[in-house]
């Protein structure tokens, strides 16, 4: 059993490959580890200062993630504003950070890029406050994607230089871990690449979408004049499509429009036909159990209760131990 320990901001509906990227992984990790899984609305104040409703879009990504499996009694869910405590480490860690090391990060220089006028402390230390996440927990697991593999490493470098700067060997060093095998990746419906939602409302496909908006953008999606040769391979938005299918439709169903693709025979708009009455099985309970736990809020405030009393307990400790590691004292 380790420690497992992963965050995702409330920045909007969670879509297709949210569910089978960090969503799938939860659900298996929450059976065999102890896991603290938490929404990070801190983070979401470097990119959104000012958001519209904050309270109620947490409440939204935590109904999501319950309405996808997540389970309160087996996983700690919580909210990271929950946790006060994870700031007075995230203040410790910044004591020891180095203004070059915070500058260098791939995804500062991105966002300093696409925000000029909101270059903020935050977002310099957005790597800070995420070591402090996920070592408030001593977490030694963290499944996230490639694009967070330099918050890790960044991670790792806090947590060595707080043992070797105190002379102790406190905090573990945590690594990125996936489920390999299943690893699916999820195209998006525009033709290119992966499913996001910054790719546009059509892209993508959220877990909430009704039947009526699943079909019409599986029915608008970028596909290609057909094959005009017998077993081309499918052109890029064409696989998109095949790749999709394969992850809601029977094996036989994707077989039986391969075989119409290698034949040129293949009509797209019966085989988008098919592909949205399978994604609408597919998303159809998900969905409806979102809204019945959306719908709840009564028990949506009682799993925010118990994540947090879960949490605390974990982080009042850490914080403990840190400050007499430092050399504070209460008298
Ligand atoms: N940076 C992560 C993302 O954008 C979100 C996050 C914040 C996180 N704190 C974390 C992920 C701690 C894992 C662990 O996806």
């Amino acid at each position: 059993m380790s420690i497992v320990v992963s965050g995702i901001r409330p920045t909007g509906r969670l879509h297709l490959g949210n569910y089978f990227g960090a969503i799938r992984n939860f659900l298996r990790l929450q059976n065999e580890h102890t896991c603290y899984f938490f929404i990070a609305d801190y983070h979401s104040l470097t990119t959104h200062p000012t958001p519209h409703d904050l309270a109620g879009n947490v409440l939204n990504v935590l109904a999501e993630f319950i309405g996808c499996g997540l389970d309160p009694d087996k996983a700690t869910i919580y909210i990271q504003s929950d946790l006060p405590e994870t700031l007075e480490l995230y203040l410790f860690f910044n004591m020891n950070a180095y203004l070059g090391e915070l500058m260098r990060v791939t995804t500062f220089k991105e966002k300093a890029r696409k925000q000029p006028h909101n270059v903020n402390a935050g977002l310099l230390t957005y790597p800070t406050l995420m070591a402090a996440d996920i070592l408030i927990h001593k977490g030694e697991k963290v499944p996230v994607g490639k694009d967070q593999e330099q918050h890790l490493e960044m991670t790792r470098n806090f947590a060595q230089r707080f043992n070797r700067m105190y002379g102790v060997e406190y905090f573990p060093e945590p690594v990125a871990f996936n489920f390999e095998g299943e690893l699916v990746k999820v195209p998006g419906l525009d033709g290119s690449g992966k499913m996001g939602k910054s790719e546009g409302e059509h892209n993508a496909i959220f877990l909430t979408d009704d039947d009526k908006t699943i079909e019409k953008k599986i029915m608008r999606a970028v596909t290609d004049a057909g094959p005009t040769q017998m077993n081309q391979p499918p052109s890029p938005p064409v696989a998109n499509l095949f790749a999709l299918m394969a992850i809601v439709s029977a094996p036989e169903t994707v077989e039986y429009f391969k075989e119409q693709h290698a034949t040129c025979k293949i009509r797209y708009g019966e085989m988008k036909k098919q592909l949205a009455k399978d994604m609408i099985t597919f998303i159809t309970p998900i969905r409806e159990n979102i809204f019945s736990v959306q719908n709840n809020r009564d028990f949506l405030i009682k799993i925010v209760r118990q994540g947090r009393e879960k949490a605390k307990a974990s982080a009042q400790k850490t914080i403990k131990e840190v400050r007499e590691i430092i050399g504070f004292k209460t008298w």
